[in-house]
């Protein structure tokens, strides 16, 4: 049997450290040990953008990038949005079971019974201009939460971390709702906890009407399906901003608008609303080689393309490009798919894409069906915090039950001035 672990040897002193390998890693901490001069700080890692660093262990998502593989709790993406409901994998993300019937039943009910919010907060999301962006909102909204739940800073009492989960997955959906309608000076439609989430959500906005008042089914299936493929995704920009909020005990409240925060941006959540005008600027398939020029030109990048992980097709984009056609099938064609269809058939064609392993991720379909039910473009963001909250929420939980985490605090590699002499005010510059 092979020794599980790592003999490294620093060839500036010939000091040789073994380290145990445990999950194909290594304690970083154990670099410490080689030193040049006995008070020495000892070696670090440096790794920008942890590339290749373990933060946590975790058993909430499995992913692998190179196999296009994404599994909640074991079970794979494909099947849970094929089978599941979105309030079903949430509770499978937050306890790491799939529930029983009763307990769907129950799970249900207790999530709608939390679909109102309080006065507090519509008072809040009306003091907002019309053209507030949705995310800047709902940051604020999900922060301000923090103010309305102060018992949230028990962050290590079960029960009380409960009632938050149950708080944001509930009230989330109907702030994003009054936020859009109170914006467009129209009037709050209020949660009906009879409906599923999704309906509720699409009720709530007002949209996707079957003809005689109903939540056409199709649309709100799609919904539910949308918000499962952005459930969770393991250690992700968004989800690590979480975790390094929360390691200070901070409650999950303030933690979550942080991850709404990171995921705000256009590298990462913020793709769907950039894919949207990206598609529209293009305008016409006959454009697509002068944009892919533009591309690899560096003058702009392929927004909904390429992954940190997924080096091959994110499989969520594959799920989402076939619902695409569900919706549109009720919604009318959105003429934006032909140009996403084609670029994408360009880019996998072409060796500059190919030979840095770019595909279509899970943002570069999502926006032209959220168009097609008639979201406006920059709420497209929201709607991918809306689908990861039990993820954000499953990992905070996770990472409070871990006996091994600590307050995040990473090193840095000092390139700075050393020690000078202060200069007064008249002997400087
Ligand atoms: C999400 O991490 C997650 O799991 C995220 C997510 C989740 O569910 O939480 O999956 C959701 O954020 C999906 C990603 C959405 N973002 C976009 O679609 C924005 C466009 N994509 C990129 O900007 C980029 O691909 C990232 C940010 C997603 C990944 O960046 P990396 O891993 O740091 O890759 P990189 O920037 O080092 O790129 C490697 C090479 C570079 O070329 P070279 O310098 O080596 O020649 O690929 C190129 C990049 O220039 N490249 C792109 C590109 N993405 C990478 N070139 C053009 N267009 C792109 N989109």
């Amino acid at each position: 049997m092979s020794k599980q672990t790592l003999t490294i040897t620093d060839n500036r002193t010939g000091q040789t450290i073994e380290l145990p390998i445990e999950h194909d890693t290594v304690p970083a901490i154990g670099l410490r040990q080689l030193k040049v001069q006995a008070d020495d700080f000892g070696m670090m890692l440096y790794d920008p953008g942890y590339t290749n660093t373990a933060s946590c262990k975790s058993q909430v998502t499995f992913v692998d990038g190179d196999k296009g593989i994404l599994r909640y709790r074991g079970y794979p993406i494909e099947r849970l949005a094929k089978e599941s409901t979105f309030l079903e994998v949430a509770y499978l993300l937050l306890f790491g079971e799939l529930p029983t019937a009763s307990k769907l039943t129950d799970w249900n009910a207790r999530v709608m019974a939390q679909t109102r919010i309080d006065d507090g907060l519509k008072n809040l999301l009306q003091t907002f201009p019309a053209d507030a962006h949705p995310m800047g909102v709902l940051i604020s909204a999900v922060a301000a939460m923090s103010t309305f739940y102060p018992e949230a800073k028990q962050v290590h009492d079960s029960e009380t971390r409960l009632r938050q989960v149950l708080r944001m997955l509930g009230q989330l959906p109907t702030a994003v709702a009054f936020a859009y309608r109170n914006g467009r000076g129209l009037p709050a439609i209020e949660p009906d906890a009879a409906l599923g989430y999704s309906d509720n959500f699409l009720h709530m906005m007002g949209f996707a009407g079957d003809g005689d008042g109903g939540i056409d089914p199709v649309l709100a299936r799609a919904m539910d399906v949308l918000f499962v493929l952005h459930a969770d995704h393991e250690q992700n920009c968004s989800t690590s901003a979480l975790r390094n909020i929360a390691s200070s005990d901070a409650d999950p409240y303030c933690a979550v608008a942080g991850a709404i925060g990171a995921l705000y941006g256009p590298l990462h959540g913020g793709a769907n609303e950039a894919v949207l005008r990206m598609l529209a600027e293009i305008g016409d398939v006959k454009k697509i080689p002068a944009y892919l020029d533009r591309v690899k030109g560096r003058e702009v990048r392929l927004m909904g393309f390429g992954h940190r992980v997924y080096k091959n097709y994110d499989p969520r984009a594959q799920i989402v490009k076939k619902i695409a056609y569900e919706v549109f099938d009720v919604t009318g064609s959105n003429p934006l798919i032909d140009i996403a269809v084609e670029l994408e058939r360009t880019a996998i064609e072409d060796d500059y894409f190919v030979s840095r392993r770019l595909y279509p991720n899970v943002d570069f379909y999502s926006g032209i069906i959220y168009q097609a039910m008639g979201f406006p473009v920059e709420i497209f963001p929201v709607l991918f915090a809306l689908g990861r909250t039990p993820g954000w929420l499953a990992q905070w939980m996770e990472l409070m039950g871990d006996a091994e985490q600590r307050i995040a605090r990473p090193r840095q590699i000092y390139l700075g001035e050393g020690e000078r002499p202060y200069p007064p005010i008249g002997e400087r510059g």
